[in-house]
């Protein structure tokens, strides 16, 4: 028998590219990352494939190896292609591990390897099984679809997007406080499905008792987005009984403090794995004092508004050099707003 290559051919880089995609179908929100699985033979066909479809559901090998089972085909000898490097723990659903060397796989072709500090560590339980093992394939592609994961299971803590809407004199606000609306209704319907691309939505206290905010993603005809978001209010004063909030249909919670690192742990411990900053200007300037933010999401509306309401207040910043820099990822246009999107150039990762 010749020995199993220890770089993938190209038709596994080809199978990859097919597991990133079906991987992109499971949901981008919860506690687990998108992950896809195909099984290939000897000449590189695809003999069954399968994807996660979520926390507490079979992980993607589990289903990819259950439906060849279905079909009546034995999975001996066969190649797994993976998009994550195949879990050795059991969680909420058993080792991938144990099940593709049960089946016996004899080679294993993963994308990124897995920082989960439970989860980590496939590869080698895989290699001292006897299974042939090549990591970082297609690596990139794999990296930009579960980046939010990744970053929040390294940091243990949710990626954090800051959302702000502008006048383009920077202003959050008119000078009575009325802010609705800034940018039209083309941003405001992306700001929807961006809420609805989040695991829970944050806002200070006095948004939600000035604006009375329900929070909720919705799509143009008004109906609810299937995924809601967790609403979360934080600061220290109440929110009245009958707030919109409250009755969020992802859930309500109020953090009775400050401290963001403090509540970014707690929100990862629920299981939060992004989370979205909608305001005002005092709770975002914390959280980029605190360099908390992932990726800023400014959206600006052709009109000036004057007076004291900026968009960002105190942010730690006093001198020149203590600018906080960021990367422009992009800028667009649409019906007379601008949305950039940037990143700080000096992340936490
Ligand atoms: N243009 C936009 O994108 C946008 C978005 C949202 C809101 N708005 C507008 O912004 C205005 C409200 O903004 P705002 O800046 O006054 O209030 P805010 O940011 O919504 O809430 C500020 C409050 O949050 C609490 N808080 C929680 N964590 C904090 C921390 N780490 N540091 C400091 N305070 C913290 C404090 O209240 P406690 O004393 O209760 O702890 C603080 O007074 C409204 O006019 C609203 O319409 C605009």
């Amino acid at each position: 028998m010749s020995p199993t290559p220890s770089v993938a051919s190209a038709l596994e880089h080809e199978a990859m590219l097919r597991a990133l995609d079906i991987a992109s179908q499971g949901p981008s929100t919860g506690a687990n990352p998108q992950v896809g699985c195909v099984l290939i033979n000897a000449d590189g066909v695809i003999v069954s494939e399968g994807f996660h479809l979520g926390s507490g559901t079979p992980h993607a090998e589990v289903v990819a190896l259950g439906s060849l089972r279905s079909a009546g085909i034995d999975p001996k000898g066969l190649t797994a292609v993976v998009t994550l490097e195949p879990c050795s723990h059991t969680g909420k659903t058993g080792p991938c591990c144990q099940a593709l060397i049960e089946a016996g796989i004899e080679r294993v072709v993963y994308c990124v390897s897995d920082p989960g500090p439970d989860s980590a560590g496939g590869a080698k339980v895989l290699s001292q099984a006897g299974v042939s093992v090549v990591g970082g394939v297609e690596q990139e592609a794999g990296e930009k679809l579960i980046e939010r994961w990744l970053v929040s299971t390294r940091l243990q803590r949710p990626w954090v997007s800051l959302k702000w809407a502008m006048s383009l004199d920077g202003r959050s606000a008119a000078t009575d406080g009325t802010s609705q609306w800034i940018t039209g209704e083309k941003t405001r319907a992306r700001v929807h499905l961006q809420r609805s691309d989040h695991d829970a939505i944050a806002v200070g206290t006095n948004t939600a008792l000035v604006d009375n905010p329900s929070l909720t993603a919705r799509q143009p005809d008004g109906t609810l987005y299937e995924h809601q978001p967790l609403a979360v209010v934080v600061g220290q004063r109440d929110i009245a009984g009958d707030a919109l909030i409250r009755s969020h249909p992802g859930g309500f919670l109020q953090h009775h403090g400050h401290d963001l690192r403090e509540l970014a742990s707690e929100l990862f411990g629920r299981g939060i794995r992004s989370l979205y900053i909608e305001g005002g200007p005092t709770l975002a300037s914390a959280f980029v004092a605190e360099n908390l933010v992932d990726e800023f999401h400014i959206t600006m509306g052709s009109m000036l508004l004057g007076g004291p309401t900026m968009a960002l207040g105190d942010i730690g910043v006093s001198t020149m050099d203590e600018a906080i820099h960021l990367d422009i990822r992009s800028v667009e246009h649409s019906d007379g707003d601008v949305w950039v999107i940037a990143r700080p150039r000096n992340r936490e990762v």
